[in-house]
C-alpha cells in the first residue's frame, strides 16, 4: 500500500475511534483528531530528513498513538486491522494506568526504547505538538512539570530520530517562557522584600555619609 492509501485507512480508524468517546483536544471543542493529524505531520516532515525510516509504519503509529490509552481499541483489533507490528508500538506509547501515576511514562519510555525508531519518533513528535502553551487554568507546577517531563523525554529518546529531536530542544526552550510565570500570590512577598532592599540601601547610604562626608556636610 502506498504512503497515501495507509494514511486514509489510519486515519478513518483513528478518528472514528476517538470520535465515539467525544475525545476533545483538553481544553478545548475541537475534536481529537487535531492532535493525531499534528503528531502526523511531525512525522511526515520528519520522514523527509531521516535515513532508514519506514514512513508508513510512522504514519500508522502516529495515528494510532492514543487509541489503546483512551479509546475502547484491543490490541487484538490493531493486530488484525493493521499489524502486530503496529499493536506493539502503539502499547508502547500507551501508559500502564495500573502503575502509581509518577512511574507511567518512565515504564511507558522503557518499553518504547524496546520497539523500532519510529516508535521513539512518535512519541517525540507527540510532545513536540503539545509544547504549546498551556491552558489558562494549569498552574504553574503542573507547567514546569510539562517542562521538566519533555526534558526527560528528549534526554531518554537520544539516538530515535535527529531531526526530531532538535525541534523538541528548540520546543523545550520556546516552553521555558511559560514556565515563569509569576504566581499572584507571591506579589506581596515581592513588593516587601523589594521595599525592604530599598529601605537597607538608603540606611547603608545614609552611614557611608556619616562616616566619609566632611563634617559640614552633614
Ligand atoms: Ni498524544
Amino acid at each position: 500500500m502506498v504512503h497515501q492509501d495507509i494514511y486514509q485507512k489510519t486515519i478513518l480508524f483513528a478518528t472514528a475511534k476517538h470520535h465515539e468517546i467525544g475525545q476533545k483536544v483538553p481544553g478545548t471543542d475541537l475534536p481529537y483528531l487535531v492532535h493525531l493529524s499534528n503528531v502526523t505531520m511531525e512525522i511526515i516532515f520528519a520522514s523527509q530528513f531521516s535515513f532508514d525510516f519506514d514512513t508508513g509504519f510512522a504514519v500508522q503509529l502516529a495515528l494510532l498513538h492514543d487509541t489503546l490509552e483512551d479509546t475502547d481499541t484491543t490490541f487484538e483489533e490493531l493486530s488484525s486491522v493493521f499489524s502486530p507490528r503496529v499493536a506493539e508500538g502503539v502499547l508502547a506509547l500507551s501508559k500502564n494506568k495500573s502503575l502509581p501515576k509518577q512511574d507511567q511514562l518512565t515504564d511507558s519510555i522503557e518499553r518504547i526504547k524496546l520497539q523500532p525508531k519510529e516508535v521513539w519518533s512518535v512519541k517525540l513528535a507527540d510532545r513536540i505538538t503539545n509544547l504549546q502553551q498551556p491552558p489558562s487554568h494549569w498552574p504553574l507546577a503542573k507547567i514546569s512539570n510539562y517542562h521538566t517531563e519533555a526534558k526527560f523525554i528528549l534526554n531518554s529518546l537520544m539516538g530515535g530520530n535527529q531531526y526530531l529531536e532538535n525541534r523538541l530542544a528548540a520546543k523545550i526552550v520556546e516552553y521555558k517562557s511559560f514556565n515563569f510565570i509569576l504566581h499572584p500570590l507571591l506579589l506581596p512577598f515581592i513588593a516587601f522584600a523589594t521595599f525592604h532592599d530599598v529601605l537597607i540601601t538608603l540606611h547603608s547610604i545614609h552611614s557611608y555619609i556619616q562616616r566619609v562626608a566632611p563634617r559640614s556636610l552633614r
